[in-house]
Order: C-alpha cells, then sequence, then structure tokens
C-alpha cells in the first residue's frame, strides 16, 4: 500500500466545535487513519485552523481584539477538543502561521507563472466608515424581488433568492449601518475553464469509485465553471504578493486548503526532518481528503485546479469521502441560537468513547441524521453495556472467580463454538472492508454482530451452569468467547480505542490492539493459560433522569438565546455610585395638577404638580407624545432636588421620571396601590 495522506477539513477557529463537525470530518478520518494504522500502513493525519476571512475579522472588531488573539484563543480551545475526544492529528496547524503565508504566495506564483491567473477591475460595493470593502454577506439592503429589507448581500432570507450584492437596493453595511458606496476594485481570477480539460480527465478515473453525492455537486459545479476570485479587500489575511494589489489579502478558500500541505511541512520541522513533508506531497502518495458536504466544490474542483495548475508534481485527491449534515435532536447545530452541546461540558460527564460510538453509529454518511440524548441512551445501555460490555463481564468475572483468573484451556469444540469461530472470522473481514469503504457506520454494525455471536454462545452452553458438572467443558467455551472477545477489542479499536485498550487489559494481552495489528486479530493465538487481568466495568448505564436533565438544560439554554436575541438591546449598566449619591436624591410621588402647552414650544408642557402639601412646576419634553388633557390626575415619579433651570422663560423645579415603551413613547411608572403624594422614595 503506497503512503496515505489524511486530511479533515481545517476547522474556522471562529467558535466552538461541535458534534456536526466531528460526526462529518473528523471522527471518521481519525477512524480511518486509526484502521489503516493497524494494518501496518503508512498513514500522516493532518489538520490545523482555518484563521482567514471575513467573519473572523468582523468577529474580532466586535469583541475589540486582534483577529490573531481571537484565533488564538479558538485554535486553542479548539485543540483540547480534539484532543479529549481522541482525535489523534499527527500536526494541527495554524493558516496564520508564516510559513503557511509563504506557502501560499508561492502557490500563487506558480499559478501567475503558468498562466493560470486573470485579473479584472469591477465595482465592489466599499464602507467609508469602516474603510473596507464588503463582502456580500456584510451587506444588507432591500430585497429587489419582496422587499424585505433586511436581504444580505448574498440571499433574502424572506423570499429566498439568490441575488447578487449589485441587486440591493439602499445597501448598507451590516456592521457599521453606514450607506454603502461603490468604488472600482482590482481583483485576481483563478482560470478554471482554461483547468476544465485537464479537471475532467482527472475526475474521469474517479467517477468509478467516488460516493454519488460527491459526484453529483462536481458535474453540477463544472457545468457553471467560471474564473473564482482568490482576493479579498480586507486586512485581515494572506498579504497578496503583487504591488498592485498590496491593499489585498487572498481569499480564504485560495489559502485553506494550502493548510494541508503547510501544516505537513510544519510537521516536518518539528520532527527534525524538514525535508520529509516531500514524501507525502509526491504523485504516488494516496491524498484523502474528510470533509463535510459543504465543502464538496472546493476539495473536488477548485483545489484540484489549484493542484494541476501547479505542475510541481503534488498527488492529487485520491478520495474525498464527503459526509452529510449531522443535526441535534430534529435541529441543526447552531451556537448563536443555543442549540449544541459543548464537547469539553460533555466530556466532562460521559467518556469519550460513549459519543465517539454514538457518532460513529449514526454517521451522516448517505443521509442527514443526528444526535439526540435517548439515541445516545440506547447506544450506550444497550450496545457498549448490553452487548460488549456484557461479554466482557461476564466472561472475564466467571474466569477469575471459578479458574483463578487464568483462561481455562480449549478441549474439543462443540460444533456451535466452530460455527461461532468461523462467523466472527468471517465477520472480522467485512468489518476491515467496511473500514476500508471508509464506513465506520456498516464497520459499528458488524462490530455489534460480533459481540452477539460471542453472548449466543454463552446463553447456548451454558458455561456457568455446565461447570457445575463438567468444568473443563465450560472452560473451553469461556476459551472461546474469550478468543472472541480479542478480536472484537482489536476490531472495534479505530472506533473506541480506550475501551479496546481496557479490554485487552482484562484479558491479560501485553501492548495495546494498535501494537497488536489488524493480522493478529484475525486468528487470535489460544488464550488458554493465560493470566487475565482486573475485571472492572467498561461502560456506565446512563439513567432516565439524565436523559431528561440534559434535553431541558438544552432546551433552557436555546429558549435563553431566543429571548436575548429578540429583545431590544439592554442598556449597560451605569459604573457604580457610593450610596450616599443615591441617598442625595430626593424622589418623590406626585400628581399632576394640570398641564399647559408652552408656546413657541412644540415639544413642551407645564406641569403643575402636587407634591403632598406643596406645588411644583416642571417642564417636560413630552408633548409629541401627550396632549394635556390626557396627562392631568396622573400619579408620577418625581426627581425633586434636581437644580431649578429655566426653559422657555419658565422656572423648571426638577424632572418627572418616566421610561420609554416598545414603540419609544415615555411612559409614566405608577405605584400599583395608593401612595399619598410627597411620600419620598427610598
Ligand atoms: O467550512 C469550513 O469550516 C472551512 N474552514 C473548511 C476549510 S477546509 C480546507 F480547505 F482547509
Ligand atoms: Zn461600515
Amino acid at each position: 500500500m503506497p503512503r496515505t495522506l489524511v486530511t479533515s477539513a481545517l476547522p474556522y477557529a471562529n467558535g466552538p466545535v461541535h458534534f456536526g463537525h466531528i460526526a462529518g470530518a473528523y471522527l471518521p478520518a481519525d477512524i480511518y487513519v486509526r484502521f489503516r494504522r493497524l494494518q501496518g500502513d503508512e498513514v500522516l493525519y493532518i489538520c490545523g485552523t482555518d484563521e482567514h476571512g471575513a467573519p473572523i475579522q468582523i468577529n474580532a472588531e466586535r469583541e475589540q481584539v486582534s483577529p490573531q488573539a481571537y484565533t488564538d484563543r479558538w485554535h486553542a480551545v479548539m485543540k483540547e477538543a480534539f484532543e479529549k475526544l481522541d482525535i489523534a492529528f499527527d500536526n494541527f496547524s495554524r493558516t496564520s502561521l508564516p510559513l503557511h503565508h509563504t506557502w501560499t504566495r508561492r502557490f500563487f506564483t506558480r499559478l501567475h507563472d503558468n498562466g493560470f491567473i486573470l485579473s479584472k477591475t469591477e465595482d465592489q460595493l466599499y464602507c467609508q466608515t469602516c474603510q473596507r470593502g464588503l463582502p456580500d454577506r456584510y451587506v444588507v439592503g432591500i430585497c429587489p424581488k419582496c422587499e424585505f429589507d433586511k436581504a444580505r448581500g448574498d440571499e433574502c432570507p424572506s423570499c429566498g433568492y439568490n441575488l447578487d450584492a449589485s441587486e440591493l437596493r439602499e445597501p448598507h453595511c451590516k456592521t457599521c449601518g453606514a450607506a454603502a458606496s461603490c468604488k472600482p476594485s482590482q481583483h485576481w481570477y483563478i482560470d478554471l475553464p482554461k483547468l476544465k480539460p485537464q479537471l475532467e480527465a482527472w475526475l474521469d478515473t474517479k467517477r468509478s469509485y467516488w460516493k454519488s453525492n460527491v459526484l453529483g455537486e462536481v458535474d453540477k459545479f463544472l457545468a457553471g465553471l467560471r474564473p473564482r476570485a482568490i482576493t479579498r479587500d480586507l486586512k485581515w489575511g494572506v498579504p497578496f504578493p503583487l504591488p498592485e494589489g498590496a491593499d489585498k489579502v487572498f481569499y480564504v478558500w485560495f489559502d485553506a486548503p494550502i493548510g494541508y500541505l503547510s501544516s505537513t511541512v510544519e510537521w516536518a520541522e518539528k520532527q527534525g526532518t524538514p525535508e520529509a513533508w516531500k514524501d507525502w506531497w509526491a504523485e504516488d502518495v494516496k491524498l484523502v481528503h474528510f470533509i463535510g458536504k459543504d465543502n464538496i466544490s472546493f476539495h473536488c474542483v477548485i483545489w484540484p485546479a489549484v493542484l494541476l495548475g501547479q505542475n510541481a508534481g503534488f498527488p492529487l485527491p485520491d478520495n474525498v469521502p464527503a459526509n452529510e449534515f449531522y443535526n441535534l435532536e430534529g435541529r441543526k447545530f447552531s451556537t448563536s441560537e443555543g442549540w449544541f452541546l459543548d464537547i469539553a461540558e460533555f466530556m466532562k460527564k460521559f467518556p469519550p468513547d460513549t459519543l465517539r460510538w454514538t457518532l460513529a453509529r449514526g454517521a451522516p454518511e448517505t443521509r442527514d441524521t443526528q444526535f439526540t440524548w435517548k439515541e445516545f441512551q440506547i447506544r450506550v445501555n444497550s450496545e457498549l453495556l448490553g452487548n460488549i460490555g456484557n461479554l466482557a463481564s461476564r466472561v472475564l468475572k466467571f474466569v477469575k472467580a471459578r479458574f483463578a483468573g487464568t483462561i481455562p484451556a480449549r478441549t474439543e469444540l462443540v460444533e456451535s463454538e466452530r460455527d461461532a469461530l468461523a462467523e466472527t472470522s468471517r465477520l472480522y473481514q467485512e468489518i476491515a472492508k467496511a473500514y476500508e469503504r471508509f464506513s465506520p457506520k456498516a464497520a459499528a454494525e458488524l462490530l455489534l454482530k460480533l459481540g452477539a455471536v460471542g453472548n449466543k454462545l454463552i446463553e447456548k452452553e451454558k458455561p456457568f451452569v455446565v461447570y457445575k458438572t463438567d468444568p473443563a467443558r465450560a472452560g473451553t467455551t469461556i476459551n472461546v468467547a474469550l478468543t472472541m472477545l480479542e478480536q472484537l477489542a482489536v476490531a472495534l479499536s479505530p472506533i473506541i480505542p480506550n475501551t479496546a485498550a481496557h479490554i485487552f487489559k482484562q484479558l491479560g494481552l501485553s501492548g495495546t490492539p494498535a501494537e497488536h495489528g489488524w493480522q493478529a486479530g484475525q486468528t487470535p493465538a489460544d488464550p488458554g493459560g493465560r493470566a487475565i487481568g482486573k475485571p472492572k466495568h467498561l461502560f456506565q448505564r446512563i439513567e432516565d433522569a439524565v436523559v431528561a436533565k440534559e434535553v431541558a438544560a438544552l432546551q433552557a439554554a436555546a429558549a435563553a438565546k431566543t429571548r436575548e436575541s429578540e429583545g431590544p438591546e439592554t442598556e449597560a449598566i451605569a459604573e457604580a455610585i457610593p450610596f450616599e449619591h443615591f441617598m442625595a436624591t430626593d424622589l418623590r410621588v406626585a400628581r399632576i395638577e394640570s398641564a399647559e402647552i408652552v408656546p413657541k414650544a412644540d415639544k413642551l408642557l407645564k406641569l403643575t404638580l402636587e407634591v403632598g402639601n406643596m406645588q411644583r412646576t416642571v417642564v417636560s419634553g413630552i408633548r409629541t407624545f401627550y396632549s394635556p388633557e390626557e396627562i392631568v390626575g396622573q400619579t408620577v415619579l418625581y426627581l425633586a432636588n434636581l437644580k431649578p433651570r429655566k426653559l422657555r422663560g419658565i422656572v423648571s423645579e426638577g424632572m418627572v421620571l418616566m421610561a420609554d415603551g416598545p414603540d419609544g413613547r415615555p411612559v409614566f411608572l405608577q405605584p400599583r396601590s395608593e401612595v399619598t403624594t410627597g411620600t419620598r422614595l427610598r
């Protein structure tokens, strides 16, 4: 087998990784890598964070930090989440590294020198206030089709029309609200039509074995193939090298896939063998990109075109096993809507293998699938515990109790034992095929079948009962069951590596399943006479109450986000004051005795207030909202000791306190039950 270079889509350093990402692009890749290594193949697994692009620049500005500090934070968060889940990259790099910038410019220069770059000048929407060009998603305006006034530069969320930013009426900057203007801007494009013949010839070699969802997307994209802009008017990104475009950066999707190569170079440098990356970017290397379905055209057309345009002997993707989407309890994962599960929090409560197993079992390989807490409970309780854990614990405990912790010898096998061994051996081969065709889901299903064969054998031969009359016979069944358990441990190690390692220990095997290798698991040696380790529970049952609590917590988090996003933004609380400052204000309950229009002042009313047995005059700016008749008799809150000031010749002695209603109209604040006027508020 040639060397295999496996990559997972570089996640944007722009928020937490969620289960959807893991199920689509990371876990399937990690499982594939572990399987190929078990088979003794040479594999390198590369990833890193995708750190450029307008959303990152804008979010960093919103948080008032530099984009570098912003991505530093998310890079660390993501790295930790992957580590916790045992996603074992050989290198997890960053596209903001100087090394990556150098390689991006090198890729561009080669494309340019080889004649695959075009340039043209076009009008582009620009924000004078923010001093930058407005990428589609950062401009809003009126939809030309349905008149919705918050249409985005790429799509109208109201009528769904896919628009071009130039079609928006009254376009303005989404960030600062200023009106957008037009400004001519020169941009550089990769000439995809020129590369089309080469691309098509290469794609034809893939048609027999790529997933049909991938080929479908590829053909759609090829049909409308146009030159693609690879520059943007942004400050954050890989600086564009030509002097005419010194104020530009590369489009994030141009530099991101180059991250696969720069991450390999970084890996080689860290290893102390800086040239070793070349062994992995050679024509005979099998390059496999694991991605989600929204990344298909980039990985299957644009990126291969960039590689072809290099003419540098780089490999082209051998396969791009793209997965569908993975949802949560019937809805799309959405961090901003609170509809997500935080991986770090999840890992505090449940071991990583429980999640890896659940995501593999429900992997979105051919259609969108979802995580539900109920399903998680079933996977853990009935499958991990009820099938795999059950086989391990009942047999190992029996060895401990009845055979002094040493696996009994194998005597002559009965038919059911021979059949069971033949069946698990067949299943073992099927499992390998499932892993090879990028289907952890099918592998997991077969693993359960393998476990069931062992459990059924125990139920049929009843060694716990037979032992009383024929210990040798019972010992043989136990010996056979433990052979299967060893096989099961090797076969499930790509999906749940920790559990597999625990089973190995309890079986008294030295080393890990990974060190053992796939071949050794095909026909395990007779385990008779080997001392086992200490039998321990592999999994913990998940109770209904835990599921109910988690579902409720998810719904509460989403409801809180909805309230947050629906209500108006709450004004920040002012700086704290000492208690004496509050005590210095004299707030009273008062009643409006009379109200008059102030001549030549269309916003003012002159109010006469009853404050106990005192009378006060206040000039209030509420005439636009209230007529004098409407307010006479109202009880109000009155700030009595404000320094008097003259308004239109009238001395105003304080202020009536009001709050803005939802429509902007000021509202009087009144006691719920009667309070005598003149009463002070404390
Ligand atoms: O969709 C995404 O999350 C992108 N950051 C994936 C990039 S993959 C590769 F090209 F780097
Ligand atoms: Zn702006």
